[in-house]
């Protein structure tokens, strides 16, 4: 049912790619303020704050304007639902370096992957992506699989394998870390390795890849709990900051780019003058990387786009509200895509995509299950 909204959602988002388009640092360089229809604008900085809060959760109010109202309704709408199996992971170890959303993350995909595997009789796993090793030591400690990561970033390879020797010694022999960049072609590379490491042949013993990541990398990235929590006050500073900071962005030239300063203290960046706003950051050319000093004209055009925008703070903060909104559309529709995918370029698979974990836990909660039949 789900599979056949793909072209409604793709032209939907499509038509509204300028929510969520621009990193929120490149926002005012973009135009964005002036693509935000202003009669939305208005209409959303009329509503109660309880009001406010509620439009990522569905809760249209009456008093937008009719076509913001359709929008939001089009995001309901389209709206794709995922099963949800969700089973909360209870007393769990703490491991070092990992926070405990993260924990929770990867001990709820170990058990999905687990249920699934136990079943086959599945006994070897080749984790994509294996980045420090987490969810391979995991995998291994918990169920006793034998497991190959490959990652491509050297350095993450060489921690995973410092951190197995330091908390996990007994597993040398069966959780492997080896570097590659996985592409379309990696099957022989991966078959060898597994031969090399646990001398098994994957054309006559079953083996499963899995792999943890994130599926896009959209403007908005907190869980739009934390938004149906934010106060009137936090929404005011929060617009202020994203606003101020995506000015910075907006002084600087081609080549160059606004960076925090390392170690500057406190951070002042909702100040209302130049000298304030601009504490804490430095304009970098992007090749060399050297300082290019704040300047007299940095100045009179922050106070030009001031004085263009004098409601930047809560322009920006509604278009938040649209990012907080739209976001969940953005990733499941990403997620959609690769189901289709998968189901297409390997038949006699069956694929379903499953919420393991609850959106407030993490936005990492989805996992595309694909099966031999
Ligand atoms: C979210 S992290 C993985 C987390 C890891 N599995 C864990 O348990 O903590 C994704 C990892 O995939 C790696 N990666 C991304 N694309 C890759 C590719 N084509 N080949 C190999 N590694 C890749 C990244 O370098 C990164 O370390």
């Amino acid at each position: 049912m789900d599979d056949s909204k793909l072209e409604d959602i793709v032209a939907f988002l499509t038509d509204f790619q300028w929510i969520f388009k621009h990193s929120n640092t490149k926002f005012i360089e973009a135009g964005i303020l002036d693509t935000l229809p202003k009669h939305w604008a208005e209409s959303l900085l009329c509503l109660s704050h309880a009001d406010f809060n509620n439009i990522p959760f569905g809760k249209i109010p009456a008093s937008l304007e009719r076509d913001l109202k359709d929008f939001l309704q089009r995001i309901s709408d389209l709206a794709i639902t995922v099963p949800t199996i969700i089973v909360e992971e209870r007393h769990l170890k703490p491991i070092r370096g990992i926070n405990p959303k993260k924990l929770q993350e990867i001990s709820r995909l170990s058990r999905q992957i687990h249920e699934i595997c136990q079943e086959r009789g599945i006994a070897y796993l080749v984790d994509l992506g294996s980045g420090l090793g987490y969810l391979c030591q995991m995998l291994n400690e918990r169920f006793g699989y034998k497991i190959l990561g490959i990652e491509c970033d050297e350095e993450r390879v060489k921690t995973a394998r410092k951190r197995q020797e330091r908390f996990f010694p007994t597993s040398t022999g069966s959780v492997k870390f080896v570097k590659h960049f996985i592409s379309i072609s990696s099957w022989e590379f991966i078959a060898d390795e597994l031969q090399k490491a646990f001398h098994v042949d994957p054309a006559t013993t079953p083996v499963a890849l899995v792999a943890f990541t994130r599926v896009g990398d959209l403007t908005v990235t907190s869980p739009a709990s934390r938004w149906k929590r934010m106060t009137e006050e936090e929404h005011k500073i929060h617009g202020k900051n994203m606003f101020q900071r995506a000015i910075l962005d907006a002084l600087t030239d081609e080549g160059q780019e606004v960076q925090r300063i390392k170690k500057c203290g406190e951070r002042v960046t909702s100040s209302d003058d130049f000298v304030g706003a601009i504490c804490g950051f430095e304009i970098r050319d992007s090749i060399t990387g050297s300082i290019i000093p704040w300047s007299s004209e940095h100045r009179s055009k922050w106070e030009s786009l001031c004085e263009k925008y004098p409601r930047g703070g809560e322009l920006a903060e509604c278009l938040t509200l649209l990012q907080t909104t739209i976001q969940e559309l953005c990733e499941n529709v990403i997620l959609l895509d690769r189901k289709l995918a998968v189901e297409e370029a390997s038949k006699g698979f069956s694929c379903c995509l499953v919420k393991i974990l609850d959106a407030d836990t993490s936005p990492r909660c989805i996992v595309l299950i694909a099966t031999k039949a």
